[in-house]
């Protein structure tokens, strides 16, 4: 438990963690700031001095904010006539250069330099002479575009590129007027995590390649979700929306805060999948190439499982942990082989030592915590006298080639239960189209055994089942997410005292022998 101590903020009294800037501190308990060129992951440059504040303990008349840490008795004031002036001149120096771009500006709406422009200042310009203009649209590498006419050279970017990925591909060139954030020659962005620039910029300067122009910050419907790009399991806002007489749309992935997870930030890949929860997805049931209904599909899956003489169940590393037990319960019911081969989803050597994994599954941890065997030998032998195969979400052309897939569909039969069209999913003869994780609510357990859980965040015109609702048509025991929620925390000893139906936003730590223990 972190240490408070007490000050005062314009006379009234409050509690705040101690070891913390001014910033930090007393935004916690919901009193801000203004200020643009700190950001916490980044530290104090205390380059804009818009944070300015008074301290009344014989210090010079105004300080840094964000250099100021808080102490015990401290009396802060935010308020005084000198304090809002000096705002407003802070406002109207940044301003005087500043392009009025707002309408046609990305980051309008959510815009710190308009923000406070609203809140703290509100004066017309006074320039009578013509601004400085400076370069826009500057391709900067990496999907990231530049307009050095809106930066507040604040060096956010700058800063990241030198302390977060050491990669330094960004500098601030000039002085006065004629400064301007730029690349080197023949140096473009190009780290794997450059479109953080474009979150951290306080202004529309820094834009992203992807999203530019697509749609205004605020008919966005910004939902709570974790990527499910690899093992990482980074926390994210899905940011959708849906038009008038339009389906449900997702815009852009952003990183959410989660100090034991990612920070504040998230991989370019990572950021990027939200294109596969909006295209190539499965839309219709199919049962050996013709158009069937969820009913008829159903039918045919029963009749294709009592006729075979031997079943194998497929789960994908990417289903939840909810999803995978349902499958399991399903197994046992009808005595079928159950693995979760899916070697193809690791790509070794492609992890490094920031975010991103090896593993591009979200879940794999969870084979272990329900004893789910993954492995190629036992795979192969599961398939030998298998004449039916049922993928759940599981690609399996990621870890097997075409000839191999052939031999084996020579005697076998494919069925694939998923939201993607794969390559799997075009050699399946039944198909049944079942909701993805942006669709439905699900818990997963990421490479660190951080149990985190994502909710339902985007409804489609037409809705799909969710993949436990398909398994309970089938004869899985499960009928829901809740229930099998209770009978995880009922069967599996690592999450006995667990309340899996409230999961902190920051996730539950297991231990890896909690995690590896359980085999129930
Ligand atoms: S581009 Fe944005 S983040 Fe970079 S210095 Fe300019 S205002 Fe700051
Ligand atoms: S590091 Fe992994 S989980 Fe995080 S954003 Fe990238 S792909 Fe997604
Ligand atoms: S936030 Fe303190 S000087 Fe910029």
């Amino acid at each position: 438990m972190a240490e408070k101590v007490k000050l005062f903020v314009n006379g009234q009294e409050v509690e705040v963690e101690s070891g913390k800037n001014l910033i930090d501190a007393i935004g916690a308990v919901g009193i801000e700031i203004p200020h643009l060129c700190y950001h916490p992951a980044l530290g104090a440059d205390g380059n804009c001095r818009m944070c300015l504040v008074g301290i009344e303990d014989g210090r010079p008349p105004l300080v840094p904010a964000c250099k100021t840490n808080v102490a015990e008795g401290m009396k802060v004031q935010l308020d005084t006539e000198k304090i809002k002036k000096i705002q407003r001149d802070i406002m109207e120096l940044e301003l005087i250069n500043h392009p009025i771009d707002c309408p046609i500006c990305d980051q309008a709406g959510e815009c710190k330099l308009q923000d406070y422009y609203m809140q703290y200042d509100g004066q017309k310009s006074r320039m009578t002479v013509p601004p400085v203009l400076k370069a826009k649209h500057m391709d900067f590498g990496a999907g990231v575009v530049h307009d050095q006419e809106r930066c507040i050279l604040c060096a956010r970017c700058v800063r990241f590129t030198r302390l977060i990925t050491k990669t330094g591909e960004l500098g601030i060139v000039n002085r006065t007027d004629y400064a301007r954030v730029t690349t080197f020659p023949g140096r473009p962005l190009s780290n794997r995590y450059a479109l953080n620039v474009v979150d951290l910029c306080p202004v529309g300067a820094m834009t992203s390649k992807d999203f530019r122009f697509k749609q205004r910050a605020w008919f966005l419907t910004k939902s709570e979700s974790l990527c499910h790009g690899c093992s990482k399991g980074c926390n994210i806002y899905i940011d959708h929306n849906k038009e008038k007489y339009q389906d449900d749309i997702i815009y852009r992935f952003r990183p959410r805060l989660n100090q034991q997870v990612n920070g504040y930030f998230m991989c370019d890949a990572g950021r990027m999948t939200y294109k596969l929860e909006n295209d190539n997805r499965l839309n219709t049931a199919q049962v050996f190439g013709k158009e069937t209904s969820l009913n008829e599909t159903v039918e045919a899956l029963r009749r294709s499982f009592s006729q075979a003489k031997k079943t194998v169940l497929l789960v994908s590393p990417n289903c939840s942990l909810e999803q995978m037990h349902a499958v399991k319960k399903l197994s046992a019911t009808f005595n079928t082989v159950l693995s979760g081969y899916s070697d193809g989803y690791i790509n070794a050597g492609d992890g490094d030592d920031f975010l991103i994994h090896d593993d591009k599954s979200a879940n794999r941890t969870a084979f272990a915590l329900l004893g789910i065997e993954s492995s190629k030998s036992a795979f192969e032998a599961a398939l030998d006298g298998a004449d039916l195969l049922v993928s759940f979400q599981n690609d399996l052309c990621r870890s097997l080639d075409d000839v191999t897939l052939a031999k084996i569909q020579e005697k076998t039969k494919f069925v694939y239960i998923g939201s993607y069209q794969n390559g799997f999913s075009e050699k399946a003869s039944i198909i049944l189209p079942v909701a993805s994780y942006s669709e439905d609510i699900g818990t997963l357990i990421n490479a660190d055994n951080i149990l985190q859980r994502y909710v339902k965040a985007v409804i489609k015109n037409v809705q799909v089942s969710n993949l436990i609702h398909v398994v309970n048509l089938l004869g899985g025991e499960i009928k829901n997410h809740e229930e099998a929620l209770t009978d995880l925390s009922a069967t599996i000893a690592a999450l006995n005292n667990i309340d899996l139906k409230h999961i902190p936003s920051e996730g539950i730590a297991l231990t890896g022998k909690e995690v590896s223990n359980v085999a129930a």
